[in-house]
């Protein structure tokens, strides 16, 4: 379904492609997607396998430079990625300038623009070393500065990274921790967050990276390019989703209307449920299984730890899922739960509020956003990128002074 309309115009050919259904904007060797078949493969190597026995550094990695490291390669990379964890003063001073109720993704985005300003010499695009710099630059201060937004949002002083830990339990650490008390590590809160930035760490030209790509393509810095990504996240169609998703459950819940009536109310509207439906997928987004078997595990470890666990918006996702599986409307039109649709519940079980959802799709995304820019930057035949319109305004006018404008 779409417009494909190729015309001829006085300087050649052009294509319409409204929201580029059909057409590539490049070749690439990274991200595998079938979407009939739910495939989703990182060079080569099935999301469910990694999910199974790596690691979101060990992904990124493998993302970035296009094969598992090695024992020393990721040893080297990690130790990279945690010398540049710390921000200084300044950069801390730049967050506290923002208002404590700004969106946390528009903070995270002017945050990593900001990184340039502060790490000029590794902006050069073609610059291998540069790069690799830039990169293990972004990899690490994304993470304290999404802990540090978390912290500030809460009123809670800002805690310094531990270089001792994990990336993601020491993520968890800063985000969490009362300062001067030991920090009691849940190491399946650390392994669900571990699996979910997986699963986000790539996923070929969707529209955050393809915006990546295009800022990249006129040479912007990596900086400048993560950026304009993380701008692009944050809409609801697009990542902002998982926010939304638990927006709607909530309004469900606290409705009391009930799922059907619901969903028959905002398809009367003509309005979308969140979480549901996806561009490529059209039979289920193979993310989608793995974060809701994540979800089972953390409801189960929630009524483990605390004798019981607060169900009712689990209950309301199960509910709406199911809907959604036997509803002729939404089969009809091939919309199954995405990746949004379970995410949101895993974060609000880890102890981040619906704001900050995005904010972590945006951490498991940077490595996808490094790598795209990587083979974009390495790719001879890259050109700029530009596409065509199809000129629909008035022809030739003759320009009218204001005094003479009626
Ligand atoms: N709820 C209800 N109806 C929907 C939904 C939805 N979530 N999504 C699509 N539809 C309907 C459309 O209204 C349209 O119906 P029509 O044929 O009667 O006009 C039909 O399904 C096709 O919709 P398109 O907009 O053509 O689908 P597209 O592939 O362009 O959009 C998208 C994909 C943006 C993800 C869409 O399904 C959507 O808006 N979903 C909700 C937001 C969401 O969850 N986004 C997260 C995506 S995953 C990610 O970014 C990681």
């Amino acid at each position: 379904k779409g417009i494909l309309v190729s015309s001829l115009r006085n300087d050649g050919w052009v294509t319409l492609d409204p929201g580029f259904l059909t057409t590539a904007q490049c070749e690439s060797a990274i991200t595998f997607i079938d979407g009939r078949r739910s495939i989703l493969r990182y060079r080569g190597y099935p999301i469910e396998e990694l999910c199974e026995g790596s690691n979101f550094l060990e992904v990124a990695w493998l993302l970035i430079h296009g094969d598992l490291p090695d024992k020393r390669q990721y040893d080297e990379f990690r130790e990279r990625i945690l010398h540049h964890t710390f921000v200084g003063e300044d950069f801390r001073n730049l967050l506290s300038s923002f208002p404590r109720s700004a969106h946390p993704m528009s903070v995270l985005a002017s945050a990593v623009n900001a990184l340039a300003t502060f790490h000029p010499d590794t902006c050069g695009f073609g610059d291998p070393d540069g790069f690799e710099e830039a990169c293990a630059i972004i990899m690490a201060k994304v993470r304290t500065i999404v802990s540090l937004i978390h912290r500030r949002r809460r009123n809670e002083p800002l805690l310094y990274p531990d270089e001792t830990r994990g990336y993601v339990e020491d993520f968890l650490r800063m985000s969490f921790a009362i300062p001067y008390e030991p920090y009691q590590v849940n190491p399946l809160m650390v392994q669900a967050l571990d699996k979910l930035l997986i699963i986000h760490a790539d996923h070929e030209q969707n529209c955050s990276t393809s915006v990546v790509r295009v800022a990249g393509s006129a040479h912007a810095n990596l900086y400048s390019a993560v950026a304009a990504g993380i701008n692009a996240l944050s809409g609801p169609l697009h990542g902002g989703a998982n926010e939304e998703v638990l927006r709607q459950l909530e309004e469900i819940r606290d409705s009391g209307l009930g799922v059907r009536a619901f969903v028959e109310e905002s398809k009367k509207e003509g309005s979308r449920i969140s979480g549901l439906g996806h561009r490529i997928y059209k039979s289920y987004d193979p993310r989608a299984a793995i974060a809701k078997k994540w979800l089972y595990a953390v409801m189960d470890d929630e009524v483990s730890q605390l004798g019981s666990a607060d169900r009712s918006l689990f209950d309301v996702a199960l509910e709406l899922e199911d809907m959604a599986l036997h509803d002729d409307y939404f089969i009809e039109r091939h919309l199954y739960p995405n990746v949004d649709f379970y995410t949101g519940l895993i974060y609000r079980a880890i102890g981040f509020d619906p704001q900050m959802f995005t904010t972590l799709f945006a951490l498991g995304r940077i490595p996808g956003w490094i790598a795209q820019y990587h083979e974009m930057m390495n790719d001879p035949t890259s050109k700029i990128g530009r596409p065509r319109q199809v000129y629909t305004g008035p022809g030739k006018r003759d320009f009218i002074p204001i005094e003479q404008r009626r």
